[in-house]
């Protein structure tokens, strides 16, 4: 190895070393409303100002902000000595709360709940199984229980997942061609944000959101839409109870949440209760043929055992549990960052 390389392995060393610093530093400036601030504000503000505005020491405010410069958060500007700072693109779109594309809440979730928990990960390894906290104080029966052990927990979680929504839901709902279902169940749907955006995509179609009676309670209360009458919502237990009749089902994110046994069950309700000709959709971050990657895939993974008793999968994987639980002509497709799946019966 000459220095070069040498040099080059270690910048990769310290870039991992620090990833969770990196991390907590975009966090801290969401939570502290940096991004909202500046994006309300439309003109460059000075750190004092910042720092009298949000009500933190000037010295705090000012590392903060020369870090953010340096990730490529925030831009500075220098007027008569004095550094002005502003959102960067990135800050505005995914950072500032009042953003269409906003990712605040999925940062709020990462810094509350992820972030913490990730200190259980060698336990998750060592005994191959979740670790959610406070597990271990009240043993729960699964993430989710939980998650939604409060209101507030509840609502911390269905703001995460429809954030992503916000990015790559148009896209992944667009993936195929699904005019031809004009009635939809989202299995776990959530609060409701896919659900908006098929309706978006396919204005004649209605949609039956299916999720536990906590995420029900908590989206109806928020629901706001000018298609309300195409989004109708149903509670209950998908592992329990009946699911409602449909043309298509999809599944975002449910599958990498629960074992191939899990799934296979999930997987024969859903094909018994789907019409003939009908179709399963499942949004997933598919791992390569070879598993090497994508890293949002082995992250995510890596999440899923500390948490979950899922997986992330491969497309060949989805494809053979599809197969074995009775779906046929079944089709992929890879976009940007999540990949979709569509089987029919
Ligand atoms: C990872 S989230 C995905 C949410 C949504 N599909 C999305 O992609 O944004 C998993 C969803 O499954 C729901 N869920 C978990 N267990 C369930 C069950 N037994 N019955 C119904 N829904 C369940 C959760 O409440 C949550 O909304």
């Amino acid at each position: 190895m000459d220095s070069a390389e040498e040099n080059e392995m270690l910048k990769l060393l310290f870039q991992y070393q620090h990833g969770f610093i990196i991390s907590k530093i975009m966090f801290t400036a969401c939570e502290l409303g940096i991004f909202d601030l500046l994006l309300e504000s439309r003109d460059t503000l000075s750190s004092a100002a910042i720092a009298a505005r949000l009500g933190t020491s000037h010295m705090g405010m000012k590392r903060l902000l020369e870090a953010c410069v340096g990730l490529k958060l925030l831009k500075m500007e220098r007027k008569s000595n004095e550094g002005f700072y502003g959102n960067t693109d990135l800050g505005n779109l995914c950072l500032a709360k009042s953003s269409p594309k906003s990712q605040y809440y999925y940062m709020k979730f990462y810094s509350e709940f992820t972030y913490p928990n990730f200190q259980y990960l060698a336990d998750a390894v060592r005994e191959g199984k979740p670790q959610v906290q406070p597990a271990y104080v009240t043993p729960a029966k699964d993430i989710f229980a939980s998650m939604y052990s409060s209101d507030e927990g509840v609502q911390r979680f269905s703001n995460a997942m429809d954030s992503a929504w916000s990015l790559y839901g148009q896209e992944m709902m667009s993936a195929f061609d699904l005019s031809c279902f004009p009635v939809v169940c989202d299995l776990g749907g959530g609060s409701g944000a896919l659900a908006k955006e098929y309706i978006s995509l396919y204005p004649n179609a209605t949609v039956t959101i299916f999720d536990l009676p906590k995420v029900v309670k908590t989206a109806k209360k928020q629901f706001v839409s000018s298609e309300e009458c195409k989004i109708s919502f149903q509670d209950g237990d998908f592992f329990k109870d009946p699911v409602p009749e449909a043309d298509l089902y999809i599944l975002a994110r449910i599958f990498h949440d629960w074992d191939d046994n899990t799934c296979m069950q999930l997987l024969t309700k859903v094909h018994k209760a789907c019409k003939p000709g009908g179709g399963l959709l499942l949004l997933e971050v598919a791992l390569n043929e070879d598993r090497s990657g994508p890293l949002e895939a082995h992250i995510r993974s890596i999440m899923m055992l500390l948490f979950t008793t899922g997986r992330e999968r491969t497309l060949s994987e989805y494809n053979a549990l599809l197969s074995a639980g009775g779906f046929k002509e079944i089709q992929f497709k890879k976009r940007s960052f999540y990949s979709a799946v569509l089987g029919r019966k």
